[in-house]
């Protein structure tokens, strides 16, 4: 059964879109947009989006209120870069636990938002935005960036498109039966930008040190500190960066 895929040449957000439409769409429908007034990324933070650089895309889906929720950005994330390493890209990491990185700089992000919850059905939205090519942007960003063009200069947007929107839809059916089982936390710890490397956790309070060694079955990760205590954090609380 075919998904509505609406196209939007500019929007404020088109996580917005879902969340406003929610009444029309069906799990699995998606908005794409050229270019994004009000592109968001994580706590209110800002996703530059130009002119026709960039994949931009949201997609509406459905989960089960009573399975946890955490793993989520961490699978979109590996669709997503297998989706880009199916069309030659092999230099495509993660950082836990919705960022995915060009030889560690940032190539896209990845924000879910919760519309609502219907008996035992949470309705979210999920965003995504890659660099395809963003020449004007070059000072705006105030972290390391990375456009997909520096290593797929011929990438068609459409075949972009439609690699991550498979990818997505296999990698979440897989998520949906068995949460993040054993192949996707290999799969984890294979393309973690920081796995197995030092890391601080920032937390609202302090910022701990340890050593990363990947995730748990929730999607957590887990910290080894100096003195040996195995530590998880939950990605909604918190920020990773290198030391
Ligand atoms: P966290 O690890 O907590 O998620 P983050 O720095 O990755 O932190 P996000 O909210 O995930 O923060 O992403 C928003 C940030 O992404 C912005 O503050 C900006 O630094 C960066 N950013 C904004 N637009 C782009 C873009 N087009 N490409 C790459 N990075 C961008
Ligand atoms: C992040 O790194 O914090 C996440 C950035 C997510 C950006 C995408 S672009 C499509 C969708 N619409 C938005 O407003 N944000 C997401």
């Amino acid at each position: 059964f075919p998904h509505r895929v609406v196209i939007q040449p500019v929007i404020d957000s088109t996580n917005q879109y879902i969340l406003n439409h929610l009444a029309e769409l069906k799990k699995g429908d998606l908005c794409l947009s050229e270019h994004q007034t009000a592109g968001r990324g994580r706590r209110g933070r800002q996703w530059l989006s130009p002119f026709a650089g960039q994949l931009i895309l949201s997609i509406y889906w459905t989960l089960n209120a009573r399975k946890p929720l955490d793993g989520l950005s961490l699978v979109i994330g590996m669709a997503i870069a297998d989706a880009i390493k199916s069309a030659g890209g092999k230099e495509i990491n993660l950082k836990w636990p919705n960022d995915l990185l060009l030889n560690g700089r940032k190539l896209a992000g990845i924000l879910i938002e919760i519309a609502n919850r219907q008996q035992d059905q949470l309705n979210l939205v999920i965003g995504i935005g890659i660099n395809l090519s963003l020449p004007k942007l070059k000072a705006q960003i105030d972290q390391p960036w990375a456009e997909l063009c520096e290593i797929l200069p011929q990438l068609d947007r459409n075949e972009l498109l439609i690699r991550v929107v498979k990818h997505l839809y296999l990698y979440l059916a897989a998520f949906e039966r068995e949460g993040i089982n054993a192949v996707f936390r290999e799969k984890w710890a294979e393309t973690d930008y920081y796995f197995n490397k030092e890391v601080n956790i920032i937390t609202e309070k302090q910022t701990i040190t340890g050593i990363n060694q990947g995730i748990d079955e929730n999607g957590y990760i887990l910290i080894k500190t100096k003195n040996g205590e195995l530590l998880k954090f939950n990605g909604g609380e918190v920020s990773l960066r290198k030391p």
